[in-house]
């Protein structure tokens, strides 16, 4: 399996994705700002994975504190929490990971020093491990929705790569085609920053997955043509009424899906599912730098001084969304009562 990211005893160790496919390089992060960098600059990317890399970001930090009792390390993980929480904010998952382990600290704060270091150092490897347990869950789950053969298109990468590894939606086409179905991917490039040229790709490829990249502005000729028998992509952060905010694009593609009767399908872990937040409007999106619009590859594409806009997410009503498959199943409108249904006991707040 790819090993997007990993705790070593240096740091936090990170595919460069930036770089891929080109190159295959890792960085390893040394210090809790050093994560939050690699975040910010999508070194790491994908809603999972950010989040697991927060709480590594965090263990990291609190090991290599002096503080000497708890209340100052409580002072700490409140700092290193928030400036994570500062670099990206549309996925949940990283506020997720940022309360649970605070929420860990909380339960350890009795212990000695290096007790609560090692127990906070065992909730994000722990995180890790439920993250790759999930995306399979989810795999059994959406395997049963794909087609038993023909094309399925996808949006930006909600694979291995995106999370600790196996992915959502990229782990339901793993399931479906390991079950025997005949799946063609349709990759959309994904602009402006081409994680499905460059990330989706790569991966299927690695996994001998039959993957055709197309521009996004083909996705409705392709649809038209017959060749897309069902979508699935990822989330960042789906809200309690089944509104999903995923990469800039991907409400485009759930009109197109719907206009040519074509299943529209989201797939997602738990933590990225946020009863808190009511509908899509209430989604904060990450506004990126105009540059990854007007430069491509290092070079100037648009004129010097135009304006840009560079949302990096955007939201698809839920009255788009078919089915939207979790590890603990999957949920149909209305998902404010489907996914209140589904949620762990302790979770549900509205
Ligand atoms: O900006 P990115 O690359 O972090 O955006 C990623 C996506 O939009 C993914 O589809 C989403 O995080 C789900 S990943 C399993």
């Amino acid at each position: 399996m790819i090993k997007t990211l990993e705790w070593t005893p240096e740091g936090v160790r990170f595919i460069d994705q930036t770089k891929l496919p080109a190159e295959e390089v890792y960085v390893t992060c040394r210090s809790y700002q050093e994560v939050g960098r690699a975040i910010r600059e999508m070194v790491v990317r994908g809603a999972p994975a950010i989040g697991v890399a927060a709480a590594m970001g965090i263990a990291l930090g609190i090991k290599q504190s002096r503080a000497k009792d708890s209340q100052s390390l409580r002072l700490e993980i409140d700092q290193i929490g928030q400036t994570i929480a500062d670099t990206r904010p549309t996925a949940v998952n990283l506020f997720w990971a940022i309360r649970r382990m605070k929420e860990k600290f909380e339960s350890v704060a009795g212990q000695s020093i290096e007790q609560i270091k090692a127990a906070l150092v065992r909730e994000a490897q722990q995180m890790y491990l439920e993250d790759i347990a999930a995306n399979e869950a989810m795999g059994r789950h959406g395997a049963t929705l794909m087609p038993s053969a023909g094309g399925v298109l996808t949006h930006c990468n909600a694979g291995a790569l995106a999370t600790c590894g196996y992915g959502t939606a990229l782990g339901v086409v793993r399931a479906a085609v390991d079950a025997g179905k005949k799946i063609h991917v349709f990759a959309d490039e994904t602009r402006p920053f081409l994680q499905g040229a460059r990330l989706t790709a790569w991966e299927l490829m690695k996994d001998g997955i039959q993957t055709t990249v197309i521009a996004d502005n083909m996705a409705g000729a392709m649809m038209r043509q017959g060749k897309i028998k069902a979508v699935i992509v990822g989330a960042d952060r789906i809200a309690a009424n089944g509104d999903v905010a995923n990469k800039i694009g991907t409400y485009g593609v759930a009109v197109l899906a719907k206009e040519h009767s074509i299943p529209f399908y989201v797939a997602a872990p738990w933590s990225t599912v946020d009863l808190n937040t009511h509908t899509g409007d209430e989604i904060p999106i990450e506004q990126r730098s105009p540059e990854e619009v007007t430069h491509h590859g290092g070079k100037q594409i648009a004129p010097d001084g135009v304006l840009v806009e560079n949302p990096a997410f955007d939201v698809t009503p839920n009255k788009y969304v078919t089915a939207i498959v979790t590890e603990r199943g999957i949920a149909r409108a209305p998902y404010s009562e489907s996914l209140k249904e589904l949620a762990p006991a302790s979770v549900v707040s509205a």
